[in-house]
Parts: structure tokens; C-alpha cells; sequence
């Protein structure tokens, strides 16, 4: 049997080639996503808007008047406390389009805030405040989640938020 030819200096360049350069280009790929998403679109992390006595929560502004303010043409803040097994506000009304602020925080244990169709995923942890923002341009229902387990009706920790066609 003949062997096999063994392959020329040639052949294995262009094989080494072929793993260097997608392994230059997927990072070099992956900063320039990172650096587009962060600073073009604007997508970060959600922040942390403060401390605060999660003992006292209902005394402390602004969630001593929990609900939705209107700061801006097409932009709303939402003062939000969650507790066992609640939201408050637990339905909010906003025009298509809008962009909300939540500011919200517990008053008891480590709840979520999670809304399914807007990019909006964040904790509620007693004694921080979370700060997010997220835009709501298509009319309908979304929901809106408690998704860490905070007890025994944690599965009934829910809200809404209507989103309402531009006259
Ligand atoms: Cu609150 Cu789960």
C-alpha cells in the first residue's frame, strides 16, 4: 500500500491560518458588539439608585406614594415596592411608546421584577433601591413577574402593565 502524500509546508499554513483568524476575529467581533450595544444602544446593566430602611419603606419617598408619574413628554417613573405577595402599584397605564423608570424595592424578602417582551429583569432586594429603565412601544398586555422565590404564594406575585394604542 502507498502511503499517503504527507501534506507540504504550504497545506499547513493555510490550516493554521484557518484557526488564527477566527480566533482573532470572534473577539475582535465580540468587542465591537459589546462597545455598540453599551454605548450605541444604550444597553446596561441595571443600577443601583440608592439605600434604603427596608423597615421603612412606606415612610421613605418616593414609595411613601407608590404609582406612576409622567417626568417628561412619553416618559413615565414608576415608584414600585414589592412584598409578600404583592406589587404596588399592581396595574400600570401607559400610552404606546412610553419609556418607564422603575424605581422599586422591597419591603421584606428578595423579590424580582421581571416583564416578559421589554428588556426588563432586575432584584428587589430589601434595603436597595433598583434603577431601570425599559421602553414600551407596542400596544397590548405585559405581565409583570416576581421570578425569585420569595414563599409559599410566591407563584401569585403578579402584576400588568397595559400599554395603550396612540390615540
Ligand atoms: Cu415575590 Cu416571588
Amino acid at each position: 500500500m502507498k502511503p499517503e502524500p504527507r501534506p507540504g509546508p504550504s497545506t499547513i499554513y493555510l490550516y493554521e491560518l484557518a484557526w488564527i483568524l477566527p480566533s482573532i476575529a470572534i473577539p475582535v467581533g465580540m468587542l465591537v458588539a459589546l462597545t455598540v450595544t453599551a454605548f450605541g444602544a444604550g444597553i446596561h446593566l441595571p443600577g443601583v439608585g440608592g439605600r434604603i430602611n427596608p423597615q421603612a419603606v412606606a415612610q421613605t419617598p418616593p414609595f411613601n406614594e407608590t404609582g406612576v408619574v409622567q417626568t417628561a413628554p412619553g416618559r413615565y417613573e414608576v415608584r414600585m415596592t414589592a412584598q409578600i405577595w404583592a406589587f404596588a402599584p399592581n396595574e400600570i397605564r401607559v400610552p404606546a411608546g412610553s419609556r418607564i423608570r422603575f424605581r422599586a424595592t422591597s419591603k421584606d424578602v428578595v423579590h424580582g421584577l421581571y416583564i416578559p417582551g421589554a428588556d426588563l429583569n432586575v432584584m428587589l432586594l430589601p434595603g436597595q433601591i433598583a434603577d431601570a429603565e425599559a421602553r414600551f412601544d407596542t400596544p397590548g398586555e405585559y405581565a409583570v413577574i416576581c421570578h425569585e422565590y420569595c414563599g409559599i404564594a410566591h407563584h401569585t406575585m403578579a402584576g400588568k402593565i397595559i400599554v395603550e394604542p396612540r390615540p
